[in-house]
């Protein structure tokens, strides 16, 4: 927490902070991986990128460099003695002042790391999830910036996500201002049709996904092809199988909307090809996708240190 390895418990923020007010920060999530040459970060340098990119977006200069913030990152899960975890970088406007311009706050800087299973569930990723279309649209990019990973803009998603699950569901499906499919709260969305693969982009209003940029690379290579471009409801429920994508949820398929079955109403043969293919790159069993990988141990400071001690359990 801004540059120095704190305690769990100790990792506190004052109730004056400006981003605890007014949502004024970014974040990333990235996924480390047990892979079968060391614990790796999947992705980090993507997850970095668009990290600047969002504090930039916000005006936000964040205090450290990509070596330190990789560096630091390795540190953490290391310390905590995590093979496999989920990982928080956050950097936000803390505590000067709560006008809505953050003049004079600081800019606070934290990484946070902890063990998270898959996101809708091991049987989600195996049976499909269940998931309703919300009554809440997907914020416009001209309201907030949807490409860039803010704070504020998950009030959006918490919204979606508390009704789906109040209703039943797994999980909700926003619709942007035009009436197209955005995203789900926390995940991309792609549709299999004839054996080709449909997936939308910024244009409707959509955080533009890291697994989802490794899954049009990863169908690519399986000779699948990808159209990106506007997706409809109705073609969501005359798909032959639909799936989400991202770094919570890494792949994980949809067998219905609404009531209505997708598919065979499981998970279908080309997600399942897709997720295989998925989780061999991430478990760095596929070699091709080895630059996809950043392996925490060849960090040169991970090393040292004294006794820490990790969180064991901290739940969704
Ligand atoms: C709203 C939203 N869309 C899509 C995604 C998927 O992005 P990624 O694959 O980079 O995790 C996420 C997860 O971060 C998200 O919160």
């Amino acid at each position: 927490m801004n540059g120095a390895l704190t305690h769990w418990s100790n990792a506190t923020v004052h109730v004056s902070a400006h981003a605890l007010h007014y949502g004024s920060g970014v974040f990333e999530g990235m996924r480390c991986y047990d892979t079968v040459d060391g614990p790796a970060v999947f992705r980090m340098d993507a997850h970095l990128d668009r990290f600047y990119a969002s504090a930039a977006v916000y005006g936000i200069e964040i205090p450290y460099n990509r070596e330190e913030l990789a560096e630091a990152t390795a540190t953490v899960i290391l310390r905590n003695g995590f093979r496999s975890c989920y990982v928080r970088p956050i950097c936000y406007h803390g505590s000067s002042s709560l006008g809505v311009h953050p003049r004079n706050c600081p800019v606070e800087v934290v990484i946070l790391t902890w063990p998270w299973a898959p996101y809708l569930g091991d049987e989600g990723l195996e049976t499909g999830v269940r998931v309703t279309v919300s009554s809440w649209t997907k914020f416009h990019s001209r309201m907030i910036p949807t490409t860039a990973k803010g704070c504020g803009g998950y009030l959006n998603s918490m919204l979606a996500v508390r009704e789906a699950v109040e209703w039943g569901y797994d999980e909700a499906l926003l619709l942007d201002a035009d009436g197209n499919i955005a995203e789900g709260s926390g995940e991309n969305l792609f549709i299999v049709r004839d054996g080709r693969l449909l997936t939308n982009d910024e244009r409707s209003s959509i955080l533009l996904g890291i697994t989802r940029d490794a899954v049009i690379t990863i169908a690519g290579d399986l000779s699948y092809e990808v159209e990106v471009g506007t997706l409809k409801l109705e073609d969501l429920l005359a798909a032959d199988e639909a799936f989400f994508t991202g770094t919570a949820a890494e792949v994980t398929p949809i067998r219905e909307i609404d009531g209505k079955q997708i598919g065979s109403g499981s998970r279908g043969r080309v997600t399942e090809a897709i997720q295989q293919a998925f989780f061999a790159a991430a478990y760095g069993r596929d070699t091709r996708y080895r630059a996809w990988l950043h392996f925490v141990d060849e960090q040169p400071a991970a090393a040292a240190l004294q006794d820490f001690e990790p969180v064991r359990s901290f739940s969704d």
